[in-house]
């Protein structure tokens, strides 16, 4: 039988939903009925760290604990269990081969091509996708899987993640509420997301937060308060205020936590609960504190969703690397598994359409939703 290698590696921030694509690559390539129907027999590694894994390739055999390998044979029994787990068995990182400060890619290729690869799966968001199409225009047979928390790549209407992240703000919220009902309090509970909206909208929209605000559509903050005195003249005892770490005041920028940016060239965002819990503490006395998500919603094992998503794009992987329908990236559109070109991908992102799924006199998720 024809014997094919196929690497599989993480790139970027982990989330949950990345193990579960990993086992069903796996367990797809793996198949012993599938095997025999294909012709082929696979084998996949797993490529440790991201992009970092293929830059200093440390393969099995060169005398290191298994530990330190950076390519590691994977099999059914392995990864049979990992479909539970959050974070990436694989680990990751945000290392960019083509940073133009100082360009890897050569060593990339090259350890490619050591390691025999037919194909490399990848699964990752904007950034890390833009490398595997760099790759793929230098002639490596590259298949993207889609994930991000931040729901922001476009030709799919599922990112790995996503939905776990959700869960955690409207259990979060769900906690703050009871504390912030007994201390009649405001709090503002900042969510990741860069520049999209996501994760602030439909976390405001599942936990029923009072005033959701997203980078998609700058605020003001004098509306803020009188939204809220509003609302404690209407009798409300406390408010709930979620705010995307991307989201800017009216004739403002996006508020960072240091000056640096990453290999990529993004900036740390965060900062901006903080600052309207003052605001709204200053402007109308009423207690306002602020609470910052951060990477707890990053982390735990995935929602059910995500170990279906995952299973899904890991089979759908597989089978466009049988079909070597490579240069794709697995997708999810209109309720269908399908594949899209990863050139349709990068560059651009999915942001929230203010007209039609935002509510800017609430600031709020829209409350009309049949169109007449
Ligand atoms: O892109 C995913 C994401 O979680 C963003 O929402 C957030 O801004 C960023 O990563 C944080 O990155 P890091 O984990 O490197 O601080």
């Amino acid at each position: 039988m024809k014997k094919s290698k196929i690497g599989i590696l993480t790139g970027g921030g982990d989330c949950a939903g990345l193990n579960p694509a990993i086992k069903w690559v796996v367990k797809t390539a793996l198949d012993d009925r599938l095997q025999w129907e294909r012709g082929t027999q696979y084998e996949v590694l797993g490529i440790r760290d991201g992009w970092r894994g293929l830059i200093n390739l440390e393969p099995a055999g060169a005398g290191l604990k298994v530990r330190e390998y950076s390519a590691v044979p994977l099999n059914q029994e392995i990864v049979r269990t990992w479909d539970r787990y959050g974070g990436t068995m694989l680990g990751t990182s945000r290392t960019n081969p083509y940073n133009p400060r100082d360009d890897q890619s050569k060593a990339v290729l090259a350890n490619i091509k050591k390691l025999g690869l037919e194909a490399v799966i990848v699964i990752g968001g904007d950034d890390t996708l833009k490398v595997a199409y760099k790759l793929t225009q230098e002639g490596v047979n590259v298949i993207g899987i889609p994930k991000t928390i931040d729901n922001d790549l476009p030709e799919t209407d599922y990112t790995l993640g996503f939905e776990t992240a959700l869960n955690i703000i409207t259990e979060e919220i769900d906690r703050l509420r009871t504390t912030a009902g007994s201390h009649k309090r405001i709090f503002v509970v900042e969510t990741m997301g860069r520049e999209a909206g996501w994760l602030a909208l439909e976390g405001g929209e599942s936990s029923g937060a009072f005033i959701i605000l997203i980078p998609e559509y700058d605020f003001s903050i004098e509306k803020v308060n009188e939204l809220i005195l509003e609302g404690r003249r209407g009798g409300s005892r406390y408010d709930i205020i979620v705010v995307a770490e991307g989201a800017k005041l009216m004739g403002g920028s996006e508020f960072t936590r240091d000056v640096g940016v990453d290999s990529f060239g993004h900036k740390t965002l965060g900062g901006i609960g903080e600052l309207i819990a003052k605001e709204i503490r200053e402007s109308t006395k009423l207690e306002s504190r602020s609470v910052v998500l951060s990477h707890l919603q990053r982390g735990g094992a995935p929602c059910a969703y995500d170990r279906r998503m995952g299973r899904y794009f890991g089979i759908a992987a597989i089978d466009l690397v049988v079909r070597k329908d490579f240069g794709k990236m697995v997708s999810y559109k209109n309720g269908k598994i399908t594949a899209v070109p990863l050139k349709e991908v990068i560059g651009r992102l999915n942001l929230v359409d203010v007209e039609t799924q935002y509510d800017i006199e609430r600031y709020n998720g829209r409350r009309t939703i049949l169109s007449t």
